[in-house]
């Protein structure tokens, strides 16, 4: 018998995901460190985590949820909102406790009703922290009812993200879960100072994978998937190899019956298989040398943090993916439930 095939990277980092908190974000936090070193994450609880004291105290939350001896560091965003305080954001990066601002445009996405409104209410603080290069983390959807949802990712960009770097050039701009041709193409001509996450449920469906055959609610997520010409152009972009693009799984873990529903939630449970997940992309692309810097360069780098030490090594052997998973309070379906990925990871250190 041969040796399976085995690819061994650099610890990698989950440069955006949601934990929740309470009883589910204690079921779901292990899936992430067993994979990842550090991660970004999102400040979208209910009522959302809008100051450095808050995101404080979320962090203590989550290490509390850490496994024992493992070695695992939550990096915090908060939530702009209309009435962002500008100092207190630009102290809690000044102090480690911040890594990066969120903008979610109110009633985009998931707990986003406080988000921002219009986005001169927030000028003071984006100035702020192009000053200061503080990151700021987009999720670029507009919300005009008269927008369509397929085509709200890249209205945003042409009418909210590309005017606020033309007044900002310098302010650092991650443009979060990228799901169309049009933010590759944003993101590729714009400046260093802007770059891209990349999920891979966008990597893996498109719309048709939703909703031809019958409607899916576990592939349902924001940016909704699109045409399978974007999932294309974001395959391209993912194992291109440019350092502007990089891995956030976007794991936004919701109970069965909230997205077994009439109206179902929106958001993807993929931390339990995401580097399976992402690996078999850059293997079936022709990619698997381009698999390391996505995972675990690019985005430290682009956050201007340490690369991390350590290495895990996947190995080319089927992994069974369970129906559900438990998920605190109720259980979770997982991205790719009941199927069979190609690709498992072997071990840590
Ligand atoms: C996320 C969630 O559930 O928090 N949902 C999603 O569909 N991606 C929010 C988000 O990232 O937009
Ligand atoms: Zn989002
Ligand atoms: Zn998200």
């Amino acid at each position: 018998m041969t040796a399976p095939l085995t690819l061994t990277i650099r610890r990698p980092d989950d440069l955006h995901l949601h934990f929740r908190d309470g009883e589910t974000m204690r079921a779901v936090v292990p899936w992430t460190v067993r994979q990842f070193a550090r991660a970004i994450v999102m400040p979208n609880l209910a009522p959302p985590v809008t100051t450095s004291a808050l995101a404080a105290a979320y962090r203590a939350r989550i290490m509390a949820c850490v496994p024992e001896g493992a070695d695992f560091t939550p990096l915090m965003t908060c939530y702009l909102t209309d009435n962002s305080d500008p100092a207190d954001i630009a102290a809690g990066f000044g102090d480690g406790v911040l890594t990066a601002a969120k903008l979610y445009p109110a009633g985009a996405t998931t707990n986003s009703a406080s988000g921002v409104t219009r986005i001169e209410a927030i000028m003071p603080v984006l100035e702020r922290m192009a000053a200061i290069g503080m990151p700021l983390c987009v999720h670029g959807e507009v919300t005009d009812p008269e927008v369509d949802i397929f085509d709200r990712e890249a209205v945003f960009i042409e009418c909210i993200l590309a005017p606020l770097l033309h007044r900002l050039p310098e302010l650092r701009v991650i443009f979060e879960h990228a799901t169309t041709a049009d933010a590759v193409q944003f993101v590729e001509s714009a400046g260093e100072n802007v770059a891209a996450t990349i999920t891979p449920q966008h990597l893996r469906i498109n719309r048709n994978d939703m909703l031809v055959g019958g409607i899916r609610p576990h592939l349902y997520c924001l940016p909704v998937a699109k045409r399978e010409r974007h999932r294309l152009a974001l395959r391209r972009a993912a194992t291109s190899g440019s350092h502007k693009f990089f891995l956030g799984t976007d794991s936004a873990p919701h109970h069965r019956h909230t997205k077994e529903t009439a109206c179902g939630c929106a958001g993807i449970f993929n931390a339990p298989f995401a580097l399976e997940s992402y690996v078999a992309v850059f293997e079936a692309e022709g990619a698997l040398d381009r698999f390391e810097g996505f995972a675990s360069e690019h985005g430290a780098n682009f956050y201007r943090m340490p690369l991390n030490a350590g290495t895990i090594t996947l190995e080319r052997r089927p992994i069974a993916v369970p129906d559900e998973v438990v998920g605190g309070e109720a259980a979770i379906v997982p991205f790719h439930a009941g199927d069979t990925l190609s690709w498992r990871v072997a071990s840590g250190e």
